[in-house]
């Protein structure tokens, strides 16, 4: 299959899962549309990997905006639309982590809980985007037949972890969110679907209070015995992405390593 001059965008592109992505569909020859949302202190770091695209990819187009904000996502899918032309999108990955990190119930050792704000923000970047990123490609009519939609969700919807009640939330609701998305867009030949990694050593990873011991368990528990890295996720998805049909659709398909049958 050819990838020249094929579209993917990375909601999530800067950093962890969502860098390694880039990277491996680049090396497969996907031309790269990516958002990030980071501070000006990255700046000479995002421009090396962008730098370090265009070696592989004919082009690269980074967006450093608010992937949450209505305004930000409009303008961003105009700008899609005249650099992709009637071509579109044909691969999109939500690989977005921005979420609050608190405990809900208040007792005598946690006086800080989690507040509506956070609880929101977070579900609305994590989650709800998604959904409207989705809408606006489509009604843009940038989201072609053949086209692939992953999205990055975690163990965390489906087992207990420390602070983690509102990403929790939001794993959960990306995971229903994928399963509505394919339903609707199956008609259209438009596959969706959640991608559930491992544990994986990654800046957003280390927000996690508990993070060294969720390593720690991950490591001692994964049946690879070792812990997944970004660049297992950037394989799997570069392998995903060759898919010749739209069949399986609606998953949550884990690139774990077997991790979260173990843990
Ligand atoms: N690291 C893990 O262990 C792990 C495991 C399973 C799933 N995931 C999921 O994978 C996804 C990526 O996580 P990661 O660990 O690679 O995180 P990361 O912190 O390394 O990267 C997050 C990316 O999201 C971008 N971002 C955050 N908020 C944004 C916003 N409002 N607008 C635009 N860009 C924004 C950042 O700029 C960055 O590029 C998340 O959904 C996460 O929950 C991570």
């Amino acid at each position: 299959m050819t990838t020249k001059n094929k579209w993917c965008l990375i909601l999530g592109v800067s950093s962890g899962i969502g860098q390694a992505c880039a990277r491996s569909l680049s090396e497969a020859g996907w031309n790269i549309l990516g958002v990030h949302f980071d501070i000006a202190e990255r700046e000479q770091e995002i421009n090396e990997l962008k730098s370090a695209l265009e070696k592989n990819s004919e082009r690269v187009v980074f967006f450093n905006r608010n992937a949450d904000s209505k305004k930000e996502r409009l303008a961003i899918v105009e700008e899609i639309a005249e650099i992709t032309g009637e071509q579109g999108v044909e691969l999109m990955l939500h690989s977005l982590a921005f979420g609050t990190l608190l405990p809900f119930i208040k007792t005598e050792n946690v006086e800080v809980v989690m507040q509506k704000n956070q609880m929101d923000m977070t579900l609305s970047v994590m989650a709800h985007s998604l959904v409207y990123w989705t809408q606006d490609l489509w009604e843009k009519k940038l989201l072609p037949r053949g086209g692939k939609i992953f999205a990055m969700t975690s163990g965390g919807s489906v087992m207990y972890s420390q602070n983690y009640g509102a990403v929790s939330a939001a794993k959960c609701a990306l995971e229903s969110h994928c399963k509505q998305l394919a339903t609707e867009l199956a008609p259209f030949g438009i596959m969706v679907n959640a991608i559930r990694a491992g544990v994986t050593d990654t800046p957003s990873l280390k927000k996690i209070p508990e993070f060294k011991a969720l390593i720690h368990r991950a490591e001692s528990f994964n049946p690879h015995g070792r812990l997944s890295t970004p660049e297992d996720i950037g394989i799997a998805l570069r392998d995903l992405s060759e898919m010749q049909h739209s069949w399986m659709t609606g998953n949550v398909i884990n690139i774990d390593g077997g991790e979260i049958l173990t843990i």
